[in-house]
């Protein structure tokens, strides 16, 4: 199977994973403003590399699809607090209103919460060895010393004067961990050992840097309807971001090497790992 078929493959099975979620017990208006969001389109990124990498390490996909789900969920409760008012104030994500453009900032708020928690609910009715290990990846990723600690550091920060040591740790938080967890829950779920647990992680990390060092990039010079959310926002509101503090070229070529990194780490396992390889290498030339 090519490149292309293989994530079309995956991100079908995200999409019909996240499709048959139906949020027992939420009022209507909360499971209709969860699926606004989550159902909204997106890349699939996170979801696709739990099934991807638990895959590379000679698991099965099928074993990876909660967590998959489980990280969507928490991806798209980020992006609803993400675009809030008191946060970046955005107004259009995935080429549609933003969650609380439509349902208000109070619902929005609930919607990002019910995410969160659904997240966990759901990942706990899985029945799997590792079950427990890779809940507690997603909990750490998304939490205090990872998505949540990097938002706060975003926020806390904008405005202030560029500090390379600093973006990389905002980086690193934000967006790294929510793309580093998926790999190593698909490792873990594939019984990989701790020599596979350590390439992941830096698999993960490299992939995640450069991911968001790309998204400054294409705030700065992207095609606003490929991307479909408000281009050139992050210099409005004095975002530490990666080319501010090195310039757009160096930023492109500090993308470059993550990228690298994040190759080079996964060589030991030949051609299992060619599709997250080529992944990692197509996310420097992505447009959206
Ligand atoms: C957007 O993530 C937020 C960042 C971390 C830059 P994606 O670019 O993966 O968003 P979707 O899921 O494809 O919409
Ligand atoms: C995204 O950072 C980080 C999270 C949503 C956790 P950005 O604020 O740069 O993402 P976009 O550009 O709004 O998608
Ligand atoms: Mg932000
Ligand atoms: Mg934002
Ligand atoms: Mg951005």
């Amino acid at each position: 199977m090519n490149f292309e078929a293989q994530l079309n493959r995956y991100k079908t099975m995200v999409e019909e994973g996240l499709n048959a979620l139906s949020f027992p017990g939420a009022p209507e208006i909360l499971k209709e403003a969860m699926r606004y969001s989550l159902l909204s389109g997106g890349k699939r990124l996170r979801g696709c590399l739990a099934l991807a990498a638990c895959e590379a390490a000679g698991g099965k996909a099928e074993d990876a699809l909660p967590f998959a789900c489980a990280v969507e969920m928490i991806h798209a409760y980020s992006l609803i607090h993400d675009d809030l008012p008191s946060m970046d104030n955005d107004t259009l994500r995935r080429g549609k209103p933003t969650n609380h453009v439509v349902y208000g900032e109070a619902m929005a708020i609930l919607a990002g919460d019910g995410l969160l928690s659904y997240a966990f609910e759901h990942l706990s009715s899985q029945q799997h060895p590792a079950a427990f290990r890779v809940l507690g990846i997603l909990a750490k990723a998304a939490g205090v010393g990872g998505m949540l600690g990097g938002q706060v550091l975003d926020v806390t920060n904008e405005g202030k004067a560029s500090d390379e040591t600093l973006v990389r740790q905002i980086h690193l938080g934000k967006t790294a961990a929510l793309i580093t967890a998926p790999v190593l829950a698909g490792f873990a779920l594939a019984g990989a050992d701790e020599a596979g647990m350590e390439m992941a992680e830096t698999y993960g990390r490299q992939l995640g840097l450069a991911f968001q060092i790309v998204d400054d990039l294409l705030d700065l010079e992207g095609d606003a309807a490929l991307m479909g959310k408000t281009l050139g926002k992050d210099v409005a509101e004095g975002k530490l971001t990666w080319p501010a503090c090195v310039g757009t070229e160096k930023a492109r070529q500090d993308a470059a090497a993550c990228i690298d990194l994040a190759v080079a780490a996964l060589n030991p396992l030949g051609e299992k790992a060619l599709f997250l390889q080529t992944l990692a290498e197509n996310t420097l030339h992505r447009v959206q």
